[in-house]
């Protein structure tokens, strides 16, 4: 069972204010080609750009945006490059999961003080359109996140970028916001980083999964959810533990060469609308056999959504004490097999689904066992 559903969100402590996720930058080999996959199959929409032709000549950078959600793709422009090792060591993944504050010198100052390594000393970066002050901090892995103070800036983006105006526009798919990112780490380290997310930033841990709960015949994984005090900030992490057969977080840790974030969830008002749109644009997403939909309503109540609509789609739901969730999982969205995205829409439910670990990870199975990787 869960061990610790208590609401525990008053625990955290209020020293640093986070007002919500920034941005999320990923290191990818093409950003070019990566920004319009996220547009056509994502249905992200230009934001900004930064590169040669706005004075930027080490790296490019594409934004794109949807609703509150916004992912920069980076690539590098010359060989050497931090970004050409990141993406050399651990393929196209996030580098930097960047938080939206009131005062990115104090929150760099308080998370320092506090025992936060630092990658980047707060500074001020300005254009015409005012100036953001920006610091970071190491997470795990190479993960960094950055404090973004925007209150005196009115671009597109950031200092540096410029609209990026294009002719090619597709819809939104109705994603509106990052509901929560997880982290892989290596066996032995969840705690570690649980501690880190306590000291440094003042989360609290609102739950816990052991390996007896997160476990399928072959795999098993343990898991603890980190939250910010008003629960906007929600970062769950994961380590292997021991199965009969090779873990996801195994193999993710694997591929990745250490640890990293594994999904980004995204919510939405209309999980049916959004993923039927998404899977008619390309995006995959896990198998989930038709049998889970057969006792249902038993399992979770009567829900709003149509049944046959939720089997074709592939969507599972969940219910805990305050309502139900609906959630579904893409397919690696890299070669190598490592990050996913989660779509999900909650409907009073603010836990993550645990009554689908099993047919989730029977659906991971599925798809590690074809990579020869389980
Ligand atoms: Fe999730």
């Amino acid at each position: 069972m869960i061990t610790a559903i208590k609401k525990t969100f008053a625990e955290a402590k209020d020293f640093m204010p986070i007002n919500g996720t920034d941005y999320v930058e990923l290191y990818v080999s093409n950003s070019k080609q990566a920004a319009h996959y996220y547009k056509t199959a994502f249905g992200f929409q230009s934001i900004a750009y930064a590169g040669l032709e706005t004075g930027v000549t080490d790296r490019e950078s594409y934004v794109v945006g949807q609703d509150k959600i916004r992912l920069v793709l980076t690539s590098p422009l010359h060989s050497g490059s931090d970004i050409g090792k990141h993406i050399d060591d651990h393929g196209d993944g996030v580098k930097v999961v960047a938080l939206w504050v009131d005062d990115a010198t104090y929150a760099y100052d308080t998370a320092i003080a506090r025992g936060a390594k630092s990658f980047m000393v707060p500074r001020v970066e300005s254009d015409e359109f005012g100036h953001v002050v920006r610091s970071g901090i190491y997470t795990y892995g190479e993960v960094v996140h950055i404090f973004v103070e925007r209150k005196e800036y009115r671009g597109s983006f950031l200092p540096g970028y410029q609209p990026w105006k294009t002719e090619y526009n597709p819809g939104s798919v109705g994603l509106k916001y990052v509901d929560h990112m997880v982290g892989n780490v290596a066996l032995g380290d969840m705690d570690k980083f649980v501690k880190f997310y306590q000291d440094v930033m003042g989360f609290a841990q609102i739950l816990s999964f052991d390996d007896k709960e997160i476990s399928t015949e072959y795999t098993a994984l343990m898991s603890k959810v980190m939250s910010n005090g008003d629960g906007k900030i929600k970062f769950p992490i994961n380590e292997p533990a021991e199965g009969l057969k090779k873990s996801q977080v195994d193999e993710y840790l694997e591929f990745y060469e250490g640890a990293g974030v594994q999904h980004v969830a995204v919510a939405t008002d209309n999980i049916i609308e959004t993923v039927r749109q998404m899977r008619s644009r390309g995006v995959e997403f896990l198998h989930i056999p038709t049998n889970y939909y057969d006792e249902l309503e038993d399992r979770v109540g009567k829900i709003d959504e149509d049944i046959d609509s939720l089997r074709e789609l592939g969507i599972l739901v969940d219910r805990d004490e305050e309502g139900y969730l609906l959630q579904i999982f893409t397919k690696t969205v890299n070669p190598r097999p490592t990050m996913f995205f989660e779509i999900i829409q909650r409907k009073g439910a603010r836990s993550f689904g645990k009554g689908n670990f099993k047919a989730l990870f029977e659906a991971i199975e599925r798809e590690q066992e074809l990579r020869g990787t389980l």
